[in-house]
C-alpha cells in the first residue's frame, strides 16, 4: 500500500476518533443507531435494538490502534453498559454486540469473567434455534430467518470452540447450511428473509423487509452474507462456508457500479426517484470492504486474494473522502454519509448509520495493519 493511501486512511481514522469523542461528550451513555439530518439523538423508531456493539467496538479499535488509555476507559465503560444483553432473548444480534466488545476486552486481559460473558451470549443466541426448520429465527418471529444472522452466528461457533460444546456447533453449522440452501441463490446473490412452516419446518418463500423486492439483492444483506460466511470459515475451517463467501464475493464484484459504491439494492431501478432509485448505501460498501479483506486473507487462491483486496481498497478510497466522509460537513455527527437503514419505513435513509461507521473504521484499521504484508 503506498504512502498516500496510508496517509488518507490514517486521516480518516483520526476524523473518526474526533466524531466518536464528540458524540460521547454530547450524548453520554447513549448508543446511536442512525442519524436524522446528521444528528444521532432523535426520537426516531429503533425498529430493533442491535447496534450498541458498534459504538463501543469503535472505541476498542481506537484503543488497539493508538494504545490511548482514554479510549480503553471509554471502551470498557460502554461495554459494561451492554453486559446485561448477554441474556437478551429478544434480538438475533448478540454477535454484533459481544464480538465487537467483550471479545477484544477478553483478548486484551485474559479475564475469565469476560470469557464467560461471551460464552453465555453465544448460548443465549443458540436458544433461537428452530429444530423443524434448522435455523436461528430473526426478531420478527419464529418462522423468519434473516441473512443478517450470518454475521451473528460466529458468536455461537466461538462459544462452541471455547466451551468445546458439540451441541452449539451443531446448531451453528445447521443454521449456516439452511441459510446457504434457502437464502443464497445460485448466482451468489442473497434474499433478506426466508419464511418457514413452523410445524413441519418446510421452507415456504423468500421475503424482504429492507430490500427492494422479495427476489431482489439487497446490498447490505449480501455484504452480511459475504463477511459472515468468511468469518464462519475462519472459525471452523469448513470449506463449504468459504465457498458461499466466494460466491457472494463474485456477485458483489461483478455487479458493483463503476464508482465502487453499491446502490442500496443491486436490483434498484435507477430511473426511479429517490429513495427507491439510485440511493447509495455506504454502509454496505464498508461491511463488504472489511469482509473482502477477511476473505483475501483466507482464500487459498493468490489471484482471488489480490482481486478481493484491490476491490476492498478501491471501495475504501472512495469512502475515505467527501462526499462519503463527513469531514467537510460541520455539525454532521456521523463519520460516513449516504448510508441507509430501512427504506420502506423511512428510517435513516441517506444518513449516517452506526454499523457503516464501525465497519469503515474496522476496514481502514485492517488495511493499514496489513500494509506491506
Ligand atoms: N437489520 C440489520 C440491518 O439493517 O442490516
Amino acid at each position: 500500500m503506498d504512502d498516500q493511501r496510508i496517509a488518507n486512511y490514517t486521516a480518516a481514522l483520526q476524523f473518526a476518533e474526533e466524531q466518536v469523542a464528540a458524540t460521547i461528550q454530547r450524548h453520554p451513555d447513549y448508543f446511536p443507531i442512525y442519524t436524522t439530518d446528521g444528528q444521532w439523538f432523535h426520537q426516531g423508531e429503533l425498529w430493533t435494538d442491535w447496534t450498541g456493539g458498534f459504538f463501543a467496538g469503535m472505541m476498542w479499535k481506537f484503543h488497539q490502534r493508538t494504545s490511548d488509555a482514554a479510549w480503553r476507559e471509554r471502551a470498557e465503560h460502554y461495554s459494561r453498559l451492554l453486559e446485561h444483553r448477554q441474556v437478551d432473548r429478544n434480538v438475533h444480534d448478540l454477535g454484533f454486540i459481544f464480538l465487537n466488545t467483550y471479545l477484544p476486552w477478553y483478548q486484551l486481559t485474559g479475564d475469565e469473567r469476560l470469557h464467560q460473558i461471551l460464552i453465555t451470549a453465544g448460548r443465549t443466541l443458540a436458544k433461537r434455534f428452530i429444530e423443524p426448520g434448522q435455523y436461528l429465527c430473526s426478531f420478527i418471529g419464529l418462522d423468519s430467518l434473516f441473512i443478517d444472522i450470518m454475521m451473528n452466528v460466529p458468536l455461537i461457533f466461538y462459544a462452541a470452540n471455547e466451551a468445546d460444546n458439540e451441541e452449539l456447533r451443531r446448531i451453528a453449522t445447521a443454521h449456516c447450511r439452511t441459510t446457504r440452501d434457502r437464502l443464497v441463490r445460485s448466482d451468489g446473490s442473497t434474499a433478506h428473509e426466508g419464511i418457514f412452516d413452523l410445524r413441519t419446518g418446510e421452507f415456504l418463500r423468500q421475503s424482504t423487509h429492507q430490500g427492494l423486492r422479495d427476489d431482489s439483492a439487497w446490498a447490505r444483506g449480501l455484504a452480511w452474507s459475504l463477511y459472515g460466511y468468511s468469518k464462519c470459515y475462519g472459525l471452523t475451517g469448513r470449506e463449504e462456508f468459504l465457498d458461499v463467501s466466494e460466491r457472494n464475493a463474485s456477485y458483489w464484484l461483478s455487479h458493483l457500479p463503476e464508482d465502487n459504491i453499491p446502490y442500496w439494492d443491486f436490483d434498484a431501478d435507477l430511473s426511479q426517484p429517490l429513495p427507491w432509485g439510485p440511493q447509495k448505501d455506504s454502509s454496505a460498501a464498508a461491511i463488504a470492504a472489511s469482509g473482502l479483506l477477511d476473505l483475501a486473507r483466507q482464500t487459498p487462491s493468490a489471484e482471488k486474494a489480490t482481486t478481493y483486496r484491490n476491490t476492498a481498497l478501491a471501495m475504501l478510497d472512495v469512502l475515505a473522502s467527501p462526499p462519503y466522509l463527513a469531514v467537510r460537513d460541520s455539525g454532521w455527527e456521523g463519520i460516513l454519509k449516504h448510508g441507509v437503514y430501512h427504506t420502506k419505513k423511512n428510517l435513516g435513509v441517506d444518513e449516517s448509520v452506526m454499523w457503516g461507521d464501525f465497519f469503515f473504521v474496522e476496514a481502514l484499521t485492517k488495511a493499514i495493519g496489513s500494509a506491506g504484508k
